[in-house]
């Protein structure tokens, strides 16, 4: 008789890999999300204007004549739950892919296999990301009124948000990045020249956000350091204020 044969018992099922897709999905879904979000966020580098016209935009303020908040409180409540979903799955594999990796690098030792490291960076981006985004996610879920140029000043100098964001922007961009390569890499089997290209460009990617992300959070203190006697009020648009 033989024996290499799995008992049907001991056979997986289709649970492991429909996980595994979930995973990944949920993981495409809030890398691009991060990086649609950063473009949003930096729209106080255009001025005040611009952003409040971004956060009003997406309260349907241009549709229903007036700020429904809730619809944000709504979109945050999803990206929270697949927040969650998607920790939750990648803790599920953890224990056995970190006992192969350190197998793995114990068997090479000296020798660094660029994926490799690129796995442990996101344990370590993932887990930090674990503590951190919770904080800004619950303020977001409860007072999404509160999201504007000089609401979101005032939070990020008066309210002590920066360290936070400071810490939280390297930790999503360097993960969001290297998620959708390697996603890349899994689900389109990009191998060689193809793999190499697309490292360099998750790197562009990463460094643009990066770059971008500072700048913006530069713009965030700087107006909050201005706006810090009046922390508190909200921004009023140009075009909305009445004439001297
Ligand atoms: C739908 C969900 C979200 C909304 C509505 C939202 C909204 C905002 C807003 C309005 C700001 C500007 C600062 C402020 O007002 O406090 C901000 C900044 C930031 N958010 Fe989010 N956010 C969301 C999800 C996330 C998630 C999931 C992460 C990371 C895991 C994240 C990371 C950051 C970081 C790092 C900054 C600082 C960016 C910078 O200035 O460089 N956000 N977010």
């Amino acid at each position: 008789m033989n024996t290499s044969i799995p008992a049907p018992s001991d056979h997986p099922g289709p649970w492991p890999a429909r996980l595994d897709l979930l995973q990944s999905l949920t993981g495409l879904f809030l890398g691009l999300f991060m990086w649609l979000h950063m473009l949003f966020v930096a729209s106080i580098l255009l001025g005040p204007d611009a952003m409040w016209t971004v956060a009003r935009f997406f309260e349907g303020y241009f549709l229903f004549g007036r700020p429904l908040p809730w619809l944000v409180s709504l979109f945050v409540a999803v990206v929270f739950a697949l927040f969650v979903l998607h920790a939750w799955l990648a803790l599920r594999r953890f224990p056995g892919q970190w006992r192969q990796h350190v197998a793995y690098w114990r068997h090479m030792r000296g020798m660094r296999h660029g994926d490799t490291t690129l796995w442990f960076v996101q344990v370590v981006t993932g887990f930090a990301m674990f503590f951190l985004a919770p904080v800004h996610l619950y303020l977001m879920l409860m007072h999404p009124e509160l999201i504007g140029p000089y609401e979101s000043a005032d939070r990020v100098w008066s309210g002590g948000l920066w360290p936070l964001y400071l810490v939280l922007l390297f930790m999503v961009e360097l993960h969001a990045g290297i998620g959708l390569y390697r996603l890349a890499v899994k689900w389109l089997g990009w191998s060689g020249a193809g793999r190499a290209r697309l490292k360099r460009l998750e790197w562009a990617f990463t460094t643009f956000f990066l770059i971008l992300g500072l700048v913006t959070l530069a713009a965030y203190v700087k107006l909050g350091i201005e706006h810090a006697p009046h922390a508190g009020e909200p921004y009023t648009p140009t075009w909305q204020r009445s004439a001297p």
